[in-house]
């Protein structure tokens, strides 16, 4: 056994055991926590906490307590319960150690240079259907460099759902699934127009904005309609180092975004930073898109600074120091974090030939859920 699972020694303190390791490592165990994490007090098929914490006292204590076989045995102030924690399971979940350990972010930050490696976030259809060990790699390039490009998928209609189920189910929205990118007359969205569309974030006025998007390609034979593509968190991480102030304008002032589609009964309207960031201090989602902006409304001392920050992101976001521009083909599915990445395209000729995308969500939680299976994450 690992001396990083052997106990050296164990003292009660007030309201916590402290447990000294055989790598000299200090733990402290909080009594309640004890109480509420006593093997006991899981459900053995659902795996989910069946212990009411309103059903012991907030002074409860351990009466007597010791350490046998790899196992630490606690008898209880209360209800004659008893609890055995394996010491490895402890030492796993030791609380002190994982607070101690420095935050790693699961983001490859990238900018126009990766177009030279263009070919690393490139997957074939087959592979994927296949093989989960190239469902695991989309996935892992998804999680780290935010997108990915599915090559050489069918050109069915509807046919992305085989791939995408491979993952998990899909986010409805009121566009309906897949949505169309195709220009119609009477757009509802500038999307579905042959018109340049600026980079941008899909949705930005939903509360909880989809999490990843995927645009399959059916058809690309117009003149023009070139895709872009830009990493918001290398961005956002560029100005935190370089434009403290800006950054501190884009994580704290709620600007308004909104939708009015003029097919909804619906009128959607958000207010949120630009840059929201998690308890980690890491990015949590960028909302940009100068077409769901709503009318700003912050304070009139913030307005010049807001912005003159505001200006500054949208510049780099269009910078070909960060982005890249690419061309969509038949059999392409364009995969992308819609809460970090920025998409775009240049205008198109529909007299020229035809351009037609179907678009898919799926959630945040769906990708990384997946990723910890396949990486076997213990909880
Ligand atoms: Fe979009």
């Amino acid at each position: 056994m690992e001396t990083k699972y052997t106990v050296k020694n164990i003292e009660k303190k007030r309201d916590h055991l402290s447990i000294k390791w055989a790598d000299n490592f200090k733990s402290k165990f909080h009594f309640l926590w004890l109480r509420d994490n006593c093997p006991t007090a899981i459900h053995p098929t659902a795996n989910m906490r069946v212990f009411n914490i309103l059903s012991v006292n907030k002074k409860i204590f351990p009466k007597e307590f010791q350490v046998k076989k790899r196992k630490l045995n606690i008898f209880w102030s209360e209800n004659n319960h008893q609890s055995q924690y394996e010491l490895k399971w402890l030492r796993d979940h030791c609380y002190t150690e994982i607070n101690n350990k420095k935050y790693i972010s699961p983001y490859k930050f990238w900018d126009g240079t990766l177009k030279k490696n263009f070919n690393k976030i490139k997957l074939d259809y087959d592979n994927i259907i296949k093989e989960d060990r190239y469902l695991k790699k989309w996935l892992v390039l998804l999680n780290s460099y935010g997108f990915a490009i599915v090559k050489n998928s069918p050109t069915k209609k509807r046919s992305g759902f085989k791939i995408l189920n491979k993952i998990s189910h899909h986010r409805e929205t009121f566009f309906g699934t897949p949505f169309e990118v195709i220009n119609i007359p009477k757009p509802n969205n500038t999307a579905y127009t042959a018109q340049a569309l600026r980079n941008h974030t899909d949705l930005p006025y939903f509360e909880y904005a989809p999490g990843y998007q995927f645009l399959h390609c059916l058809i690309n034979d117009a003149t023009g309609g070139k895709s872009s593509v830009v990493d918001g968190f290398a961005v956002a991480n560029y100005i935190r180092k370089k434009e403290k102030e800006v950054f501190n304008i884009l994580t704290t002032n709620y600007v308004k975004f909104k939708d009015t589609d003029y097919t909804q009964k619906a009128i959607r309207i958000l207010h949120s930073p630009i840059i929201t960031l998690t308890k980690n201090k890491d990015f949590n989602d960028i909302r940009f898109s100068m077409a769901a902006m709503g009318t700003i409304d912050i304070e009139p001392k913030k307005m010049k600074k807001f912005y003159d920050a505001y200006q500054y992101f949208a510049s780099l976001l269009h910078n070909i120091k960060f982005k890249i521009d690419f061309r969509l083909e038949a059999g392409d599915i364009f995969c992308f974090n819609n809460r970090r990445i920025l998409h775009g395209r240049t205008e198109f000729d529909p007299n020229s030939g035809n351009r037609h995308l179907q678009g898919y969500y799926i959630e945040r939680d769906e990708i990384i859920a997946r990723l910890n299976y396949f990486n076997n994450i213990k909880i």
